[in-house]
């Protein structure tokens, strides 16, 4: 597929068929998202990929798929084959930059507070973006929910640096409820993209 079609295609889905996907499918999501750039190629960025049954129902749980079917949604995550979830560490950023190549050894080393843009949630987002336009590209589809975050680090056994960003169910696409919120419409290009400056 070309890339500007993935680009197109990629949309929020809110409802998969249960059928498993293969897991060299999964792999090769992973892969693509294990590309995606990082401030210093710290790469503080990690995913959890989850298809055991219970582990997704408790995910489908904390990302609150309860407020979403008492709306009419189907249940698209506990159901989904597959559910990506990424996260990341900010100490693993602190780690990097305080590295020679980045600071002056002779400085004390850096904090977190440090960071005007915490480059890390960057980071963590082009992976997000990585795995939703995979998926497109190998014929499925995906979503997003965030939720609660901490007890999402825990069904995953993530360390307690890492912070988990939401859930991504991953699946065959079926014909589902459309978020309110589309209705907004795109804003207009020229509204996003100014030339030369604002
Ligand atoms: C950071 C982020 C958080 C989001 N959180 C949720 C969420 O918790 N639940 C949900 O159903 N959709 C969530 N979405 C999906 C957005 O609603 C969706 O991207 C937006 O409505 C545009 O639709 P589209 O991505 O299908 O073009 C989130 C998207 C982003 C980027």
């Amino acid at each position: 597929m070309e890339f500007s079609e993935v680009v197109r295609r990629r949309r929020m889905v809110r409802h998969f068929a249960p059928d498993p996907i293969d897991r060299d499918v999964l792999e090769r999501i992973a892969a693509t998202a294990q590309r995606a750039p990082s401030a210093g190629f710290s790469q503080g960025q990690r995913l959890v990929i989850v298809t055991e049954p219970d582990r997704k129902r408790r995910l489908a749980e904390l990302a609150w798929e309860a407020s979403y079917t008492e709306r009419g949604f189907d249940p698209w995550i506990s159901e989904a084959p597959a559910l990506f979830v990424p996260a990341v560490s900010a100490k693993v950023y602190v780690d990097r930059y305080n590295e020679p190549d980045k600071r002056d050894p002779s400085e004390p080393p850096g904090t977190e507070d440090e960071w005007d843009v915490p480059y890390w949630w960057m980071d963590v987002g082009c992976t997000v973006m990585l795995i939703l336009l995979a998926a497109v590209d190998e014929g499925l589809a995906a979503g997003f929910a965030g939720g609660d975050f901490d007890g999402m680090r825990e069904a995953v056994g993530l360390p307690l640096d890492f912070v988990p960003v939401g859930v991504i169910p991953v699946g065959r696409p079926l014909k589902d409820v459309k978020s309110p919120s589309l209705k907004r419409g795109w804003r207009p290009l020229d509204e996003f993209a100014h030339w030369e400056s604002w």
